[in-house]
């Protein structure tokens, strides 16, 4: 360990960032002094005590058993020796936790209460990876404001969020929590979910509350998709493709970081110090602070890394995770370490000052009970504007795959439409499966959004159920795959409707934490189910529920019409009825590429050329597969709309270029349809002879623009060296001369392409 470190730091002394000027607040002077003088009233325990967080317990309100662990935790709130807690909530139950620690400890030290507020507190919004792909950043950013509004008026200060891990491996469970493959969207998304979280970084306002940059780091390049796995990652993918997230959310001021339960190359991030010390809290500038991910220090042990809690201990403080998530190592073993001069106190007191920072940014030395208002809390929570926001964003979310012969929209009258499948009905599963503050069973399902068409004819059949039994949060889901009772029926209302609509795909509790999958197909009796009801009636509208891309090479060959649905929250049926009924015209892209099967995982659409990427079609030895294409099922970026675009005259201002000159390009996007739409323009460049080769595209710009039909537009962007460099084989961050493409188009196959030179 001690040998990689070396490496790595004589890499650090050559390295230069894109932005090397943070643009994290600069510390407030007073508020310093004020740490200062509390620190010195503290004994070495309380100061432990604050890098400790737990989870909240069930008797908060009552007493707890003798004992018990609960009793435990209370009595050591009384002691000064917890700094937070996570998954306390409500008014009534923050104020219980925080009253101990204001009125019964000895320095009356506030507590910050973190919660992993997702994608929406009670009122939910479409999971993370279905708002990536509406590319809207204000919507996005809005979403999260709804859900820091109503966390904060449930007493909540702190959400473990946005998860910002860059993933190319649809297996992985958690790319429903992030927002896809690719590092220039990736980035953009973060900082919009850290300004709608906390806004203006002042936290004036009481419905505003920090947020976390997750996993940090590499935790979507775990190995095989396997949850909990190792990431073994080069530092050219490390630089170039997982940390620009992490890095823009720091530039936007984010409060806290949560570090990953992966290791990276070898070592356990919760221990990594090249990555916290000196890449985070150095070049970077972070001064907020960092949290361990649930026991992730204690999981060093297991993981083989430490011998013992004290060994944890030592590696995690000196690393630079400053708080100890329900992993209880640091209470009953730092301070020992430290009067033992094993750990140097200054790795503690950095740690204690970050987080008692945070604490006053919050105003909670202020007003420790600033955010305990029930008033507030029912006003804000589940609020009409709150309905309207997260409806608004699980339009935009919503993806066009396919849609042959103009199926869609569905006609409001005049049509039989038959709507198949248990998801049609499901009010739980478009819930998605972060939602541990939301009631089960309220999302309005896509059965009840259609039905508020009253003029048109819907009938359901739920054919062949999807599971055995009704999933949740903690177990494992349980696929129907031998139960056909349902189709008979299934088949005989299809034979008689005009037009189908299958919602299928797979339950929300399928995709998120320890979800991993081998087998990225329909699950259950679904590609069954589809095939028979094809051979009856073809006029079918696929609608797929799902929390990663899927695998649906049958289906996109024969269905006529697929749109892509994920699980859009609290409003997911009236979202999807309006797209149905073209109401709201699909606008959304795909932020993952789709692949054929599994086997081509990681599939993504900035990977490199090879030095035989295309064949001769007389010859094997070229990069492909035997047995299947290699190109994808749907690219990145992809999504169709009702209407269609052109794009045209695609200019740059010169063809050669001095460094750190800028590159204005031009292209004119007009609606060629009949109906208005939206279109994301995407503009991706390539970097054709480099010194570390350079992906086949990358994207370095895009905008969302509407047009009536017949409208056209012209649209600019700038390139500057932040778009045009990276970072080569000694980390630093460069931009070399030489001849670059740029391509524009609406997905990222896009071919409309120009070429200049930087001198
Ligand atoms: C997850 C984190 C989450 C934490 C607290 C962990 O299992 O990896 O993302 O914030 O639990 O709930």
């Amino acid at each position: 360990m001690k040998i990689r470190q070396i490496l790595l730091f004589s890499a650090m002394s050559t390295m230069t960032f894109t932005t090397v000027n943070a643009q994290q607040s600069p510390l407030n002077p007073e508020t310093e002094k004020k740490i200062d003088l509390l620190m010195s009233k503290m004994t070495l325990e309380e100061k432990v005590g604050q890098m400790n967080q737990y989870n909240g317990f069930w008797d908060v309100t009552g007493p707890a058993p003798v004992g018990g662990d609960a009793q435990n935790k209370y009595n050591n709130i009384k002691k000064g020796l917890v700094g937070s807690m996570l998954n306390v909530r409500g008014v009534k139950e923050v104020r219980t936790v925080q009253k101990i620690a204001v009125e019964q400890t000895r320095l009356g030290i506030p507590l910050i209460i973190g919660f992993d507020v997702i994608h929406g507190y009670k009122t939910l919004a479409p999971i993370p990876l279905a708002e990536a792909a509406s590319w809207d950043l204000k919507a996005i950013e809005k979403s999260a404001e709804v859900a820091a509004a109503e966390a904060a008026a449930s007493g909540i200060n702190w959400t473990f969020a946005p998860m910002m891990d860059i993933s190319r491996d649809a297996r992985w469970g958690r790319n429903m929590e992030g927002a896809g493959e690719d590092p220039y969207l990736g980035a953009k998304i973060a900082a919009a979910r850290v300004r709608g979280f906390q806004g203006d970084n002042t936290f004036r306002s009481p419905l505003r509350i920090a947020a976390t940059a997750k996993h940090y780091a590499a935790y979507g390049f775990i190995e095989s998709g396997l949850e909990y796995n190792i990431a073994q990652i080069d530092t050219n993918t490390l630089y170039n493709q997982v940390l620009p997230p992490f890095k823009a959310a720091v530039d936007q001021g984010i409060r806290s970081v949560m570090n990953s339960f992966n290791t990276v190359n070898g070592v356990p991030a919760t221990a990594d110090r090249y990555l916290l010390r000196d890449v985070l809290k150095g070049k970077w500038g972070f001064n907020g602070f960092v949290v361990s991910d649930w026991a992730s220090i204690r999981e060093m042990i297991p993981w083989g890394f430490s011998k013992d809690e004290n060994e944890a201990a030592k590696s995690a403080v000196e690393a630079g995770t400053d708080m100890d998530m329900e992993g209880g190592i640091y209470v009953p073993y730092l301070t020992d370490l430290v009067k033992k001069g094993k750990v140097d106190q200054k790795y503690v007191d950095d740690a204690v000052r970050r987080i008692l920072r945070v604490k006053y940014e919050l105003g909670l030395f202020d007003d420790p009970y600033r955010f305990l208002d029930e008033k507030r809390e029912k006003e804000v929570i589940g609020s009409k504007a709150n309905l309207e926001a997260v409806l608004d964003v699980a339009k935009k979310s919503i993806v066009l795959l396919k849609n042959e012969k103009n199926i869609l929209p569905l006609k409001k009258s005049g049509q039989k439409i038959l709507l198949l499948g248990s998801l049609a009905a499901s009010k739980n599963s478009p819930l998605g499966s972060w939602r541990i503050a939301s009631d089960n069973n309220t999302a309005i399902s896509v059965l009840e959004g259609m039905k508020a068409y009253k003029t048109s004819s819907v009938s359901y059949v739920e054919g062949p159920k999807l599971t055995l039994e009704e999933p949740t949060f903690l177990t494992e889901v349980k696929y129907n795959s031998t139960d056909f009772s349902g189709i008979e029926e299934a088949k005989k209302a299809a034979a008689n409707a005009d037009v189908v609509v299958m919602v299928l795909g797979e339950h929300g509790f399928s995709s998120g934490e320890a979800r991993s999958r081998t087998d990225i197909t329909l699950p259950g009796l679904q590609e069954t189910f589809l095939k028979e009801i094809y051979n009856i009636n073809p006029n079918i509208v696929l609608v797929l529920n799902n929390g990663r891309p899927l695998a649906i090479s049958w289906a996109a060959e024969h269905i006529p019409a697929i749109v892509e649905a994920w699980q859009l929250g609290t409003q997911t049926g009236n979202a999807v009825a309006s797209v149905l009924y073209g109401d709201y015209n699909p606008s959304g892209k795909l932020p993952m590429t789709f692949p054929r099967n599994v086997g081509q995982v990681p599939v993504y659409y900035n990977h490199y050329s090879t030095g035989r990427f295309n064949g001769d079609p007389n010859s094997v030895f070229w990069s492909h597969y035997s047995d299947a294409e290699k190109t994808p099922l749907f690219p990145f970026g992809y999504g169709l709309s009702y209407t269609t675009f052109s794009y045209s005259d695609l200019q740059l201002d010169k063809k050669n270029y001095q460094k750190n000159e800028p590159v204005q390009v031009s292209v004119t996007l007009k609606n060629t349809g009949n109906v208005s739409g939206k279109e994301v323009v995407q503009l991706y460049i390539h970097d054709e002879f480099a010194s570390v080769v350079r992906p086949v595209r990358e994207l370095k710009g895009f905008e969302l623009v509407e047009l009536k039909p017949g409208e056209s537009r012209v649209l600019h962007f700038t390139l500057t060296g932040k778009e045009l460099g990276f970072y080569n084989a000694q980390n630093e961050f460069i931009i070399e001369p030489g001849t670059f493409k740029v391509m524009i188009g609406g997905n990222s196959d896009a071919n409309l392409t120009a070429s200049f030179t930087l001198e």
